[in-house]
């Protein structure tokens, strides 16, 4: 029997931190799950001070825990054995790593389809994820039964306490997103339910975003005179802001509250992690856009009081649930 089911996501352009919630968390679960995307991902985990990469297994294995990518994702046969390798070797258990026999294989000529028509089109990650979903959706696609070892397969019972990574974010959905500009999977939490589990099991609908926020990829919302704006610059370079999958560069703009709110609202989210924080603090820039305008404020404490007084007031489930950075004992 299933518990409950916990499900953690992205509530902007993906690269949120979500690895880290994840990480921090996944020791109070049986199962972590990825439900969506492929190795388009790139979750960056911490752990004893050394820092760990996975692009499509989930972060769970960090815990040592069950790991599953689910029937709804899509995965390079062999890029997985390639990370499996990698997480073998740094002394993670790669039993625990197990993949729906629904899921979707990106083969070597999605990737070139990719990377030579969609790549320089929409700056996708070039991993061969929209041709691989468009040929499951013709009825052409090869799945995990048909190529992996059994030993590998799961068997699709969930059961205990369920945790569900997102990839990706609302703004990248394939359906809420800012079409084209967006992922070719549903990020949405709900659509974790494609890994076999009632809607009435989920307990806590977890979003992630950042202090400020972040962009890579073709995207009209931020255009290329973001560059020009010095802070945001700084903002890039302390918050690390290079892509974990491609190494590019990422955009930076200030927080738009108007994006996050309605994230918050369509995807039901129950509490909010703001990640990044010290990066804003440490060069004491706090500054957002709602309705268009930059609001600036004086202290940290101001703008963390507006982003909650504003959340409270306006979102339809989020209470006082609102943690920022590093406070994730609270999590
Ligand atoms: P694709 O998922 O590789 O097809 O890329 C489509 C869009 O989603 C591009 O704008 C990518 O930069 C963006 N994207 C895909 N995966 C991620 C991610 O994990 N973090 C941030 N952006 C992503
Ligand atoms: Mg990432």
């Amino acid at each position: 029997m299933i518990d409950y089911v916990d499900i953690i996501f992205g509530l902007t352009w993906g690269d949120e931190g979500k690895g880290k919630i994840t990480n921090a968390i996944a020791e109070n679960y049986d199962y972590v799950c990825r439900w969506n995307g492929g190795p388009n991902a790139g979750h960056t985990v911490y752990l004893n001070g050394e820092k760990y990469k996975t692009h499509i297994v989930p972060s769970g294995i960090f815990q040592n825990k069950l790991s599953i990518i689910g029937p709804s994702c899509v995965f390079h046969v062999d890029q997985l054995m390639e990370e499996i390798k990698y997480l073998s070797f740094c002394g993670f258990d790669m039993n625990l790593i197990k993949v729906s026999p629904k899921a979707h294989v990106i083969t070597d000529k999605h990737i070139k389809y990719d990377e030579e028509n969609l790549q320089g089109k929409f700056g996708t990650t070039g991993k061969g994820i929209a041709p691989c979903y468009s040929d499951k959706m013709l009825r052409i696609g090869t799945r995990a039964s048909e190529v992996l070892t059994d030993f590998m397969i799961w068997d699709e019972k969930l059961k205990g306490r369920i945790l569900c990574e997102g990839a990706q974010s609302v703004n990248l959905d394939i359906d809420h997103g800012d079409y084209p500009y967006v992922t070719s999977s549903s990020t949405m939490p709900y659509s974790a339910c494609s890994l076999g589990f009632s809607p009435k099991k989920i307990r806590r609908l977890i979003g992630v975003a950042k202090a400020y926020d972040t962009r890579v990829g073709n995207d009209p919302l931020f255009p290329d005179s973001l560059w020009d704006i010095e802070e945001l610059n700084l903002v890039i370079e302390e918050g690390k802001e290079y892509g974990s999958t491609t190494g590019r560069k990422r955009k930076a703009n200030w927080l738009n509250l108007n994006r996050l709110l309605h994230s918050i609202n369509i995807s039901g989210t129950t509490e909010i992690i703001i990640n990044k924080f010290d990066v804003i603090e440490k060069l004491g820039f706090f500054k957002l856009i709602l309705d268009d305008n930059l609001i600036e404020f004086e202290t940290a404490e101001e703008f963390k009081k507006y982003i909650q007084t504003f959340i409270s007031d306006n979102s339809e489930i989020v209470q006082d649930n609102i943690i920022f950075s590093g406070d994730v004992e609270n999590i």
